[in-house]
């Protein structure tokens, strides 16, 4: 058994990993907010703020755990773009804080990271492509990144990408979207020039939870084996939950008018996670039939 610390527990990847993990590990979950957002959890829970850099040295020093997964993050891609300066701190200087405060001590690093870090222009993308992020959230989580590579910890990078699946008080994502948008018969509007794999978040962690196991490290893609666009994705989820495929309206990124810029086409080739954790993700299919029972709708 080993003391997993894992921050960022109450966003959409942390509460799984929380979930993952705590059957057959001691955890420390930790996010800013002042409680759990998991009923349930029996681990320790302890609020902290990854900006506060003495904070979270102290809490890292005195806890000496075995291995700090970290899935906080300032996750808004349009809003990095409007608070650069939070947006740097919560990716970038937030990641020195936890090297710091690890530096003496024999733990793994996990820390999240995104296919942003691709301008989308080359597809599909394996370890070995070179970054090109844009954007100033895709930007940070590159920043992010090369501290991790440069410490002297043992680490693993987990570029991970469209995130989907459920979880208490968590945001929307695409999924929990479309399901709502149509479920209250809204028409919605999804662009169809924008390429990935959608990843169902208990897979990131299992995934995670097997590298770790057989003590694989470096930087891995994962995600889902199934690229397709957000368009055709839109049509899969109102198939697997029986909603009206009608209210779905194509249309092109340009006419969106987002802030910060998107890879058009970020496909990841996922072999190096497949040969290393000796397991394969499920197909969006099931992933999205998984959900659903999850979700017991
Ligand atoms: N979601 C995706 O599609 C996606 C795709 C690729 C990569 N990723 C990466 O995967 C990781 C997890 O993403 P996610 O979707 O699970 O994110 P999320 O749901 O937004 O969760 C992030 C958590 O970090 C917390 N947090 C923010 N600032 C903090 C701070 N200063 N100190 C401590 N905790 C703080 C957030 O709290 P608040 O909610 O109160 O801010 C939230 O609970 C991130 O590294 C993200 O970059 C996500």
């Amino acid at each position: 058994m080993s003391k997993v610390l894992i921050f960022g527990s109450n966003g959409l990847l942390g509460q799984s990993l929380v979930k993952k993990f705590e059957a057959d590990n001691e955890v420390i979950a930790s996010s800013i907010e002042k409680e759990s957002f998991l009923p349930d959890f029996k681990g320790t829970y302890q609020p902290l703020d990854l900006t506060d850099r003495a904070a979270t040295r102290d809490f890292i020093e005195q806890l000496q755990p075995d291995v700090i997964i970290n899935a906080a993050a300032f996750t808004d891609v349009d809003g990095c773009e409007e608070q650069r300066e939070l947006c740097w701190d919560v990716n970038v200087r937030s990641v020195e804080h936890i090297i710091e405060g690890a530096a003496n001590l024999k733990t793994v690093f996990v820390h999240i990271s995104t296919d942003y870090v691709f301008d989308g222009l080359s597809a599909p993308y394996s370890e070995n492509d070179t970054p090109n992020p844009q954007g100033n959230y895709a930007r940070s989580k590159m920043a992010s990144e090369n501290l991790v590579r440069n410490s002297e910890l043992e680490y693993q990078i987990i570029r991970t990408q469209i995130l989907f699946g459920t979880g208490r008080r968590v945001r929307f994502n695409f999924v929990t979207w479309v399901i709502d948008q149509l479920q209250k018969g809204n028409p919605i509007r999804v662009v169809s020039d924008q390429v990935g794999n959608p990843t169902y978040a208990p897979d990131c962690s299992e995934a995670i939870y097997r590298l770790l196991n057989k003590q694989a490290y470096g930087t891995f893609h994962v995600s889902g084996p199934d690229s397709l666009s957000r368009y055709d994705f839109a049509l899969k989820i109102a198939k697997i939950f029986e909603l009206d495929a009608g209210l779905i309206e194509r249309i092109s990124t340009e006419e969106l008018d987002q802030k910060a810029p998107r890879p058009y086409n970020s496909t990841f080739v996922i072999d190096k996670l497949v040969n290393y954790a000796e397991w394969e993700p499920h197909t969006l299919d099931e992933a999205l039939k998984l959900l659903r029972e999850e979700m017991q709708i």
